[in-house]
């Protein structure tokens, strides 16, 4: 029988995951019946937090939210387009913040609907609140040793002081 559940992935970095992300998947939650979390390897933006971490901090965020929605977390090291293929997935949400992002979103879902035309990207807007955020600046407060936990989920930012991350 086919499987006619609505499952989106959600790909990035998440380097870590921030509440800009985690409004995305909440968002994301009220659309579609499952969610799968693609945290991507990312070898060339060379992350601060090993993708295990990665992994680690984006289950606690996840519990944090206690969402009615299924949601999986996956790394991956392929391209995007492959990884959907292997979920039998073909939706993707993105968030959009700025103007700023828009150029980068449009040329990422041009180049995966050219090679894999089920692909659909969709794209959020995300909450004016949170526009500002971005896990590079998240990373600048914590090398400078500020507080973060305003821009990460509760077990995010206990996660990072035990493990002492950075
Ligand atoms: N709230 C807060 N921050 C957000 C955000 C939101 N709603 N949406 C995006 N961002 C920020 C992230 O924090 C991140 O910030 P940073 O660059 O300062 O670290 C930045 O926007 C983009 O990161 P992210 O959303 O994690 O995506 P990415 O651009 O790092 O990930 C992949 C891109 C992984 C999805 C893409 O490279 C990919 O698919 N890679 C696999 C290889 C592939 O298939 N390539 C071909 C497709 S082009």
């Amino acid at each position: 029988m086919a499987d006619c559940t609505k499952k989106v992935i959600y790909p990035g970095t998440f380097d870590p995951i921030t509440n800009g992300h985690l409004d995305i998947i909440q968002r994301a939650s009220k659309l579609f019946d499952h969610i799968i979390i693609a945290i991507a390897e990312s070898i060339k933006k060379a992350p601060l937090f090993s993708l295990k971490d990665r992994i680690a901090m984006t289950q606690l965020a996840i519990d944090d939210l206690n969402l009615d929605t299924p949601v999986d977390i996956e790394g991956f090291d392929n391209l995007l387009v492959d990884f959907a293929r292997s979920k039998n997935a073909f939706v993707v949400i993105r968030g959009l913040r700025a103007i700023s992002d828009f150029e980068y979103e449009l040329q990422m879902g041009y180049t995966n609907s050219s090679l894999e035309p089920r692909i659909e990207t969709v794209h959020l807007m995300s909450n004016l609140s949170h526009a500002f955020i971005s896990s590079t600046v998240v990373r600048t407060i914590l090398m400078h040793n500020g507080d973060i936990s305003h821009l990460v989920s509760p077990g995010v930012n206990q996660y990072i002081i035990e493990h002492s991350c950075i």
